[in-house]
């Protein structure tokens, strides 16, 4: 059955713009009073209303209102699946210690590992489904989700089992990956025999579930080497695994490791410098940046302006966590990345819906076309510059996600 849905003030379908380096808003396809046709969860037309009611014959989903309707956003990077709290954390590192220093110590995703082994599969399926539904509700209708805090074969195949669970029972399309390689588990006495264990044991199990398709690591000092990393990835990758990874947070050396297995996507990059943004350009690598981290460290902004200006793919994540980047808001993160990296809406929205779909490997969502998943959000404005302008305090008021509409209860 067709749906014609609209009328909308304005619909911005992202369609035109590049897939690498800068975008100017001049170059943002607006229709006015547009509408969409739907069917089978797809968009088959796009244009003006009441050009579209004549041309077919459809149920029609009337919009009463003004509203700017933009393709659903797309968190290519989080970590919301996860028991416990790091408040306590939180609270030392506002009052001097770092990061670094308190996982040196054993807290921090220490703390997160053993509060997500000790949650049944149902208590943290409850904990991760609550997070996705208020992704959801903020306009995230693609969110990929990464494991990471159970760290040995049965408690990754857990989290992974969890998201696999919540793909089928919540409205969003969930993306597994799989981050065995986070941090070297306590019961290891080498990174060495823990990565060999997760190639060995794991990730065929990981396979042979069909539980993800997708690899990370954490190259930085206190997790993974570079050199270790890339061995771990290219077996990773010979077992069909795609690759991404956190890289150039803290300390320099991964994003080279990134360019050289040629990743889908580099992530974090808060250090990075010109000469290795390059290589990753070079390499059709996506580089995802994540203000949320920098946020919740208190720390600088990874260099999205240069990344964009030396032709990049720049894709802008949430890293939703719950020790660096515990606000997990994707919109208000990417609102004030681009006051503080003069990111124009283009820029910032290609980095949160079209750029973002590349980071996961999707080519049918992002843009508003023809043929794409009939994903989309509306916000109750008739200008869509009042979007960043409200950093993320004007949320959507309406999701589509495969066609169906969502209304916001609050
Ligand atoms: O992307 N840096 C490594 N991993 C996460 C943080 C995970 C955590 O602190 O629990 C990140 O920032
Ligand atoms: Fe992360």
């Amino acid at each position: 059955m067709k749906i014609l849905t609209g009328p909308f003030e304005q619909i911005i379908t992202m369609n035109g713009l590049p897939l690498n380096g800068p975008a100017g808003d001049d170059r943002l396809e607006i229709i006015q009073r547009g509408g969409m046709v739907i069917e089978n969860n797809r968009i088959i037309d796009i244009g003006g209303f009441e050009n579209l009611r004549k041309k077919h014959t459809a149920e029609i989903e009337e919009i009463n209102g003004s509203y700017i309707l933009l393709p659903g956003f797309i968190d290519a990077h989080t970590h919301l699946c996860y028991a416990g709290s790091r408040s306590r954390d939180y609270a030392e590192r506002i009052a001097g210690s770092t990061y670094r220093e308190i996982l040196e110590k054993g807290g921090g995703i220490y703390d997160t590992v053993d509060h997500t082994r000790r949650a049944s599969f149902r208590e943290l399926s409850d904990l991760t489904e609550q997070r996705i539904m208020k992704h959801f509700e903020n306009g995230i209708t693609t969110m990929e989700i990464k494991s990471g805090y159970g760290l040995n074969t049965v408690e990754e195949l857990k989290m992974l089992e969890v998201i696999r669970h919540l793909d089928k029972r919540t409205p969003p399309d969930l993306v597994a990956t799989c981050l065995a390689a986070h941090v070297v588990p306590l019961e290891f006495s080498s990174s060495e025999a823990y990565l060999t264990h997760i190639i060995q044991d794991l990730l065929p199990l990981v396979r042979e579930k069909d539980l993800s398709g997708r690899v990370d690591i954490f190259i930085e000092k206190d997790a993974f080497s570079p050199e270790e990393s890339f061995l771990y990835l290219s077996k990773a990758k010979k077992m069909g695994f795609d690759v991404t990874v956190h890289v150039d947070q803290f300390t320099s050396g991964g994003s080279d490791i990134a360019a050289r297995i040629k990743a889908v996507s580099a992530d974090h990059l808060e250090v990075i410098d010109d000469s290795h943004i390059r290589m990753l350009i070079d390499q059709d690598v996506v580089q995802t940046v994540l203000p949320g981290a920098s946020i919740g460290l208190g720390m600088p902004f990874a260099p999205a302006r240069k990344i964009l200006d030396a032709g990049g793919c720049l894709a802008i994540a949430s890293d939703w966590n719950p020790g660096s980047a515990p606000m997990g808001d994707l919109l208000t993160e990417a609102s004030i990345l681009s006051a503080s990296q003069k990111l124009n809406f283009a820029e910032t929205m290609a980095g949160v819906t079209f750029r973002a779909a590349r980071a996961l490997s999707l080519t049918d969502r992002g843009r508003l076309d023809i043929h794409m998943k009939a994903d989309f959000v509306a916000f109750a404005s008739n200008d869509y510059r009042e979007i960043l302008y409200q950093q993320g305090q004007l949320k959507p008021a309406i999701i589509w996600k495969n066609g169906n509409k969502h209304i916001k209860h609050t």
